[in-house]
This record gives structure tokens, sequence and C-alpha cells, in this order.
């Protein structure tokens, strides 16, 4: 145990995307670690299914079927969570879509159904449940109240083949930044994760063509893609009582993957060490003296 056990006692925290994937491992990790839990997702199966595994292994646990896309299907979907599990101290906004495409292939639609998701569905979740948080504290909310947006590390660089992602992910960054200063005053933070290449169906799927993904993993500073626990303990960390003055960050958990990518030498250390070095050797100056 990275925690103390009952480190998240006393929180109840919505998930979007909660059925699956990250989503599902930070739930999973909150509910062991005493919160409740209630998770969103568009297809219920995986949300049944979720609720169940946490439900058995003691936690607490609620879904509902929501389409962030849908303002008054998230004001629905709040009402039925908090109605079967009780009023709502945290949110992680984590329902995503992504796909790889040329910019110029993209149709208007294909753009916005993921702008749509990621951007939109964000800010009218953070926003909606941040108006009940503000208007239940009248102003001064617990410490606890707190808006976690999982974002990437190409938020900052973007993308090439992602672009709409790209756009929406960037986006929610500001937000974050944005209402970390402008909420603080109720009380409310707002940070970020940053996620590099972890290995779940639903991203991998759409974003690994075959044989890239080994490529990926061998280029990876660290060698290895990110274990979801790793993600789901981060984020724990920043719902935890002590991580209270951590606000208006963005966390990168990447395995140094976009710093290595985005240094202009930093693909020499793709050549072997020995040789790089007597290369860089024969190139250094002679002394004259
Ligand atoms: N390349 C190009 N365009 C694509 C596409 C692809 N791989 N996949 C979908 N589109 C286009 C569709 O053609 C459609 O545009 P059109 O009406 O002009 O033809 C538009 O995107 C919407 O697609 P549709 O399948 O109707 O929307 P949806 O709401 O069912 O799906 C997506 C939304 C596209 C984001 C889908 O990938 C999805 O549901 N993803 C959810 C999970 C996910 O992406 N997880 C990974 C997160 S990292």
């Amino acid at each position: 145990m990275t925690f103390q056990k009952d480190l998240l006692a006393g929180q109840n925290i919505l998930v979007t995307g909660g059925g699956s994937g990250l989503g599902r491992a930070m739930a999973e990790r909150f509910a062991a670690l005493g919160a409740g839990v209630a998770i969103w997702g568009r297809r219920e199966a995986p949300l049944a299914d979720t609720v169940a595994a946490i439900e058995s292994a003691g936690g607490r646990a609620c879904y509902a079927t929501c389409d962030v896309r849908d303002p008054e299907a998230i004001a629905r979907a709040l009402d039925a969570v908090e109605d079967a599990g009780g009023l709502l101290t945290g949110l992680v906004n984590n329902a995503a879509g992504n796909f790889l495409s040329s910019s110029e292939d993209l149709s208007a639609n294909a753009f916005d159904a993921v702008v749509k998701i990621v951007l939109y569905g964000t800010f009218h979740t953070t926003q909606a449940l941040g108006r009940r948080w503000i208007e239940r504290c009248n102003g001064a909310c617990d410490p606890t109240a707190h808006v976690l947006s999982i974002v990437t590390t190409y938020a900052w660089t973007g993308s090439p083949f992602v672009l709409p992602s790209a756009c929406a992910k960037a986006g929610v960054l500001a937000m974050t930044r944005s209402l970390a200063v402008e909420w603080a005053t109720y009380g409310i933070r707002a940070n970020a994760i940053a996620p590099g290449p972890f290995p779940t169906d639903g991203a991998f799927s759409r974003l690994m063509p075959p044989g890239v993904a080994e490529r990926a993993r061998a280029s990876n500073p660290l060698g290895r893609f990110g274990e979801p626990a790793e993600l789901a303990d981060l984020a724990a960390y920043l719902f935890a009582p002590n991580a209270g003055y951590v606000n208006g960050e963005c966390v990168t958990i990447d395995g140094g993957s976009w710093l290595k990518e985005g240094g202009e030498f930093a693909a020499f250390v793709d050549h072997p060490r020995d040789e790089l070095k007597a290369t860089m050797a024969a190139m250094r100056p002679k002394k004259t003296r």
C-alpha cells in the first residue's frame, strides 16, 4: 500500500468514463482508500461491472449512464448519482474520445465528436458540479472540493494526427489553470494529470497501429509503459487531505517520454552510448596549446 487505508475517507468522487481503462483504475483505487465513488459512461454494462467489482471488494459505488456532450444529460446524471450515493465532493474529468486521422481528412463532425466530449464535456460537467458546490457551501467549500482533469503530454506541444484531441486537451489545461485561481475563492482546487502511454484497450486500439506499440515502449526513457495503478495512486494523492496546497498544477506521468521527444538532441539516446561518446569526442576541437 502506498497510502494509509482510509486516506480518502469522507470523500465522494465522480469519475467520468469510470467504467473502463484508467477511469476504472482510479475509481477502484479511490474506493479502496475509503472514498465513495460514482462513475459515468455511455455504456451501461462496463459501469455495472465496475460497480459490482468495487462493491465485492467492500467499497461504495454507484453509476449513471451519461454522454457528457449533452449538458441536460449531465444535470440528470448528477442528480442520479447524488441521490444514489450522496453529495459529491470531488470530480475526475476522465471521459475522452480520440482517434488517429490526418487533419486534412477530418470531417466537421469528426472534429466536433472529439472536442465536444473532451473540452465541452469537461467544462459542462465541471461547471454543473462547481455551481452545486458553490451554492451548497455558501462560498466556503470543504478543502476536499477538487476537480482533477486528465489531459495528455501533447496538451502543450500539440501533436500531429490527433489534432482535435490536442486542441481540446489544451483547452482543458487552460480551464484547469483558470479555475484554480478563480474558484480558489470558494475553496475549490483544480489540477490536471498528463499521462503518457498507458496500455488500455480504449486508447491503444485507437492510437497504436500494429507494430508501433513495441517501438513506443522501447523508446520510452524508462523502457516501459505506465501501469494504471501508478496513475491511480497519483490521482489519489491529489485528492488526499495533505495535497490541499497543490492547485493549478499539471503533473506529468510518462516515464520522461515527452522531454525526450521534445529535446532537439534527445533522439541521440537511441544510439549505442559508446558509439555516441566516441562520435562526440571526435567532434571536440583539438587543444591548440
Ligand atoms: N477517423 C476519422 N473520422 C472518424 C474516425 C476515425 N478513426 N472515427 C470516427 N470518425 C468520425 C465519423 O466518421 C463521424 O464523422 P461523419 O459523421 O462526418 O462521418 C464522426 O467522427 C463521429 O463519429 P461517430 O462514430 O458517429 O461518433 P461517436 O460519438 O459514436 O464516437 C468517437 C465518438 C469518434 C470519439 C469514438 O472514437 C468514441 O466513441 N471514442 C470513445 C472512447 C475513446 O475514444 N477512447 C480513447 C480515449 S484516449
